[in-house]
């Protein structure tokens, strides 16, 4: 495979390596994956995280390991370990099924590799495109709003909703980002910051819980998330609390965008009720990854799923790299049928 490059994910020589995000923003280690369950284990570890990235990253494990065996129903069986890694991001399904698909065709391994290399390539250029268009709905003096870590640390490229955020600085329009901090896993107080501080984006950290105070007092402009799966009729899967968010706008009468590539839209999704949600270890609530015991008690019973569902009516617009949609654009099924 020939040498790939972007903020947490490498390839050298043949050797995979990513930055280890459980770390970040106080360590920046690079781990070596040499195998796919090395990778699936980072996956649902999140060292490896954001639908665009695990969907690439695990194509790229997948491809490597072709390079090492020209046993065919191997490779598949590895495929299909990286493809149930995390069942919310259909990314992941989406890029695993593209090098499968040769497989079944038995086109030569090689095909594989190739297919691998241009899924990292091509989602530079969707993250490109998604802040293009995303760009085009902010105004100069914006105050921003953003749930998760949606930017080059999720994607191969420069993000989805941080992509347009981004964006709109480097072109000069006056924003202030107002990050989310996201509970349980902290990716917004972690992660998002830690780009931010990097392109030199003005931003306030807050506590997930903030932003109905904030939107009360007439403090946001707009809201912009990223997505994990977005069905046929708009309804979309993101981080916990994104819902939420999406409620509140629609109180607080503040507009509320999606940034998603064609890549997250589920074809065989109609709608939000057919996205699976991923639930997670009770730990990550009771803060067990945070502080050694935790700051509940051990036994607490704890509801804990990773992502929700935004119905598509509390959705102003849909920024994908294919254009900007509205909601009668979803109406009239636009989203069928983009790849
Ligand atoms: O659990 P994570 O950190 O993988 O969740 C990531 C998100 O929810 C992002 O908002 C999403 O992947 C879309 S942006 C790349």
């Amino acid at each position: 495979m020939k040498d790939l490059n972007c903020l947490s994910l490498r390839v050298k020589n043949n050797q995979l390596s990513i930055l280890d995000q459980t770390l970040l923003p106080h360590e920046e280690t690079w781990r070596e994956i040499g195998s796919p369950e090395d990778m699936v284990e980072s996956i649902k570890k999140l060292r490896v995280r954001g639908a665009p990235l695990i969907g690439v990253s695990a194509a790229i494990s997948l491809a490597l390991f072709a390079q090492t065996t020209e046993d065919r129903q191997l490779i598949k069986k590895k495929g299909l370990l990286l493809r149930d890694s995390r069942p919310t991001a259909v990314n992941l399904m989406f890029c695993v099924d593209q090098l499968l698909g040769l497989l079944d065709e038995d086109m030569p391994l090689e095909k594989i590799v190739e297919k691998a290399e241009v899924l990292f390539d091509e989602d530079v250029k969707l993250c490109e495109l998604m802040a293009k268009n995303g760009n085009k709905v902010i105004e100069h003096n914006d105050r921003i709003l953003t749930h998760c870590n949606t930017g080059g640390l999720a994607t191969v490229g420069e993000g989805t909703a941080l992509a347009v955020i981004k964006e709109a600085h480097r072109e000069g329009k006056e924003i202030k980002v107002f990050v989310d901090e996201t509970r349980p896993l902290l990716q917004g107080g972690r992660l998002t910051t830690w780009e931010l501080t990097k392109e030199g984006v003005p931003y306030q950290l807050i506590c997930d819980n903030m932003a109905a105070h904030l939107m009360a007092q007439g403090a946001v402009d707009k809201v912009i998330v990223g997505s994990d799966r977005i069905a046929i009729n708009g309804d979309f899967a993101n981080k916990i609390g994104t819902y939420s968010l999406a409620v509140l706008c629609h109180f607080h009468n503040v507009p509320f965008y999606v940034a998603a590539p064609y890549t997250t839209v589920d074809q065989e999704c109609e709608t939000g009720k057919d996205i699976p949600i991923e639930q997670r270890d009770p730990g990550e609530v009771r803060g067990q990854n945070i502080v050694e015991k935790g700051w509940a008690p051990l036994e607490s019973d704890v509801y804990n799923p990773a992502f929700d569902v935004t119905p598509a009516h509390l959705v102003t617009g849909w920024i994908l790299d294919t254009g900007l949609y509205n909601q009668q654009d979803v109406k009239q099924e636009k989203l069928r049928q983009l790849n």
